[in-house]
């Protein structure tokens, strides 16, 4: 008889968003004036450029000179170069061959863990990203848990325990905390000195304005031994429903004399088939003068939307992190409410929709997570509603 992967039975019952999403939708068949500041997911449509660019690829596939089929193990060297000349202007040497197209960070920090046996520890921030925690799940992989919280400003540093793999996100998904480069070198040493390797997300790095912040790290000596890196066309070109991203592999990475780039290579070439033409042709025009000129309105649009939020929630006295340098605010739950019942209570009195702390993790609990990515006059009316709590309070 079939025999199915128990380890399923140990996820919480729902994935985080789409518990968030029912809640919502069910509100929504009562009211139709409901502001969604909860799954971080792009509103403003694709910039101009990349638009005509999408068009001209469907052209070339139309006809038979220039039609592809599959896309070269990795992706497209078109797209690859570009990727490494960002790299560049940072001051960051990598390889086309160091760099995987693929259709976004979510898919690939999961998949990642082929490559890694189950018998590793992780070690995971509290709170995260729930992909990390259920992928290691799926894996049988161990996890110990390090406390983010007010009182280290949700950045832990290395604490002397021990694990394999290490998972970072910075700027973090969910408080907004960013890593500068003396505290990133912390965990690369620490790294380094146990032989573990970092998974690093850095799929909001597009949000930093401040130089202090890492934007990658492969900013900090050292880092070649011991990371990946995992970025996303998601929220810096709006590409949550076009589906890219990229991962970069260093050559130096070798565990057990097993070269990772070398295994990546070939996991790449045996379970994935590669992002589409059209879509890497779009990735590549976000990355042009033209491209990038384009997306960073958008991404300054978003911001304006964090600062709008962040002076709302100051000006009545709500304490928050994050809102700089990141696409979300993790504000603290007024009047000592729990996270869910705070959700709750926003949805049904405010008609806004945020994310709950402890959906991330037990440090979540007690905040809650809005997202800057709506547009403007949404943003407008939510700050308007939000102000309320401040009536509510005094
Ligand atoms: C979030 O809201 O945390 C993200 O948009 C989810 C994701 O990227 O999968």
């Amino acid at each position: 008889m079939i025999k199915v992967e128990k380890r399923y039975s140990n996820l919480a019952n729902d994935f985080l968003f789409k518990t968030v999403a029912e809640k919502r939708n069910k509100m929504s068949e009562r009211f139709d004036d409901i502001i969604d500041l909860s799954i971080g997911d792009v509103k403003l449509p694709l910039s101009r450029s990349v638009v005509e660019k999408c068009k001209e690829a469907s052209d070339e596939m139309a006809k038979i000179e220039t039609f592809r089929g599959y896309s070269p193990n990795g992706g497209y060297s078109f797209l690859k170069d570009k990727i490494r000349k960002e790299y560049e202007s940072g001051n960051i040497s990598i390889n086309n061959d160091e760099i995987f197209i693929s259709d976004g960070t979510k898919s690939d920090i999961s998949n990642i863990l082929d490559l890694f046996s189950s018998d590793n520890t992780s070690l995971i921030p509290d709170p995260v990203y729930p992909v990390y925690v259920d992928t290691c799940i799926m894996k049988g992989i161990n996890i110990t848990y390090i406390d983010c919280n007010e009182d280290n400003n949700f950045l832990p540093l290395p604490d002397g325990r021990v694990a394999d793999i290490i998972y970072i996100c910075s700027p973090n998904n969910p408080t907004g905390a960013a890593y500068t480069k003396d505290e990133l070198s912390k965990w690369v040493d620490y790294a380094n000195y146990n032989k573990s390797v970092i998974l690093y997300d850095a799929a909001y790095e597009a949000f930093i304005s401040d130089e202090k912040y890492c934007r990658s790290i492969f900013e900090i000596e050292g880092s070649r031994t011991c990371a990946i890196e995992f970025k996303s066309f998601s929220k810096s070109a709006g590409f949550t429903g076009m589906r890219c991203g990229y991962t970069v592999v260093p050559k130096e990475l070798v565990f057990e004399d097993m070269n990772i780039n070398k295994m990546w290579t070939r996991r790449h070439a045996t379970k994935f088939n590669g992002v589409p033409y059209i879509i890497q042709r779009a990735a590549e025009e976000s990355l042009s003068y033209e491209g990038e000129r384009e997306c960073r309105k958008a991404l300054n649009y978003y911001r304006e939307n964090a600062k709008m939020i962040s002076k709302t929630l100051q000006s009545i006295s709500v304490k928050f992190f994050g809102g700089e340098n990141s696409p979300y605010i993790w504000m603290k739950c007024p009047f000592g409410m729990k996270s869910w019942e705070f959700f709750d209570y926003l949805l049904s009195e405010l008609r806004i929709v945020g994310v709950p702390g402890v959906g991330f993790g037990k440090n979540g609990e007690y905040f809650f997570r809005l997202s800057c990515f709506n547009l403007k006059d949404n943003i407008r009316v939510a700050c308007e509603r939000l102000k309320k709590l401040g009536d509510v309070k005094s």
